[in-house]
């Protein structure tokens, strides 16, 4: 399974030749579907258009216009930019991983056990546990009945992207209520030391509050993450700018 993952930022310049102004922007971007394989992107646009991109996989500039064309094969003659493009890739190699992980080992998924309508089944009872904010995505969820895991009546979707990294899931159970017996849903999860187990109470209905525990930490990470694209982007500004001009 892989992370699919891209992170971004814009920075605009304004070249005032005569009259009519450029609008130019360009995209520093850390794309990456697995923490081996990740790609560094510069691109420089102006009025939107492509005119220049640096990919890391190729390892030097190009150009998509004749005169970026020439203007790319100029800058990759200059081995100082070129060596500073290197940088820029070991640092999305190295710090967005890092980034990722330490915002996964404190982001535990919240869980929420709720009864829902069994119209349909064979059983009068339906449960459904679902987790929310998973990262990384692998992730167990098992329903016990009196500690023991039940096999048959459970389904279960797959683990549904967020669209921001995070995964989410609902594992269903149809069941027959019985007297005594405690129904319970297990999540495992790299960022649990073990099994947790959410035991379903029948006298209460309110148990999905715990889903906004965990966005603290999520906020956390988002904005270490921006500072430092922040930090990372006034570094090569004054560079972009020469290569456009
Ligand atoms: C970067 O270059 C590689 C190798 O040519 C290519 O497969 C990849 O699609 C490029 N990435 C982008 C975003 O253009
Ligand atoms: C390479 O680029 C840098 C930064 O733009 C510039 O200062 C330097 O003069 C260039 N070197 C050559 C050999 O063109």
């Amino acid at each position: 399974m892989h992370i699919h993952c891209f992170c971004s930022l814009l920075f605009l310049l304004l070249t005032s030749s005569r009259a009519d102004a450029l609008f130019g922007h360009g995209v520093f971007r850390c794309q990456f579907t697995s923490t081996e394989d990740i790609v560094y992107l510069l691109q420089l646009y102006v009025n939107k258009l492509l005119l220049i991109e640096y990919n890391s996989t190729l390892g030097k500039y190009a150009g998509y216009t004749e005169k970026a064309k020439k203007i790319a094969d100029a800058i990759n003659l200059n081995s100082s930019i070129l060596r500073q493009e290197k940088k820029n890739e070991m640092k999305c190699k190295t710090q967005f991983p890092l980034l990722l992980e330490s915002m996964g080992s404190h982001l535990e998924p919240s869980v929420s056990l709720r009864s829902v309508d069994a119209a349909g089944s064979k059983h009068p009872g339906m449960l459904v546990c679902s987790v929310y904010y998973i990262y990384p995505k692998p992730i167990r969820v098992t329903w016990l009945r009196n500690g023991k895991e039940v096999i048959s009546d459970v389904t279960s979707t797959e683990e549904l992207s967020n669209g921001n990294w995070l995964y989410q899931i609902h594992c269903y159970l149809e069941f027959t209520p019985t007297p005594g017996e405690k129904i319970s849903c297990m999540v495992e999860h790299a960022s649990l030391k073990e099994p947790k187990l959410y035991d379903w109470d029948p006298t209460s209905e309110s148990q999905n509050n715990k889903i906004a525990v965990g966005t603290s930490g999520l906020l956390l990470g988002l904005v270490f993450f921006v500072a430092g694209l922040i930090s990372y982007k006034k570094n090569h500004f004054g560079r972009v700018l020469v290569a456009t001009s």
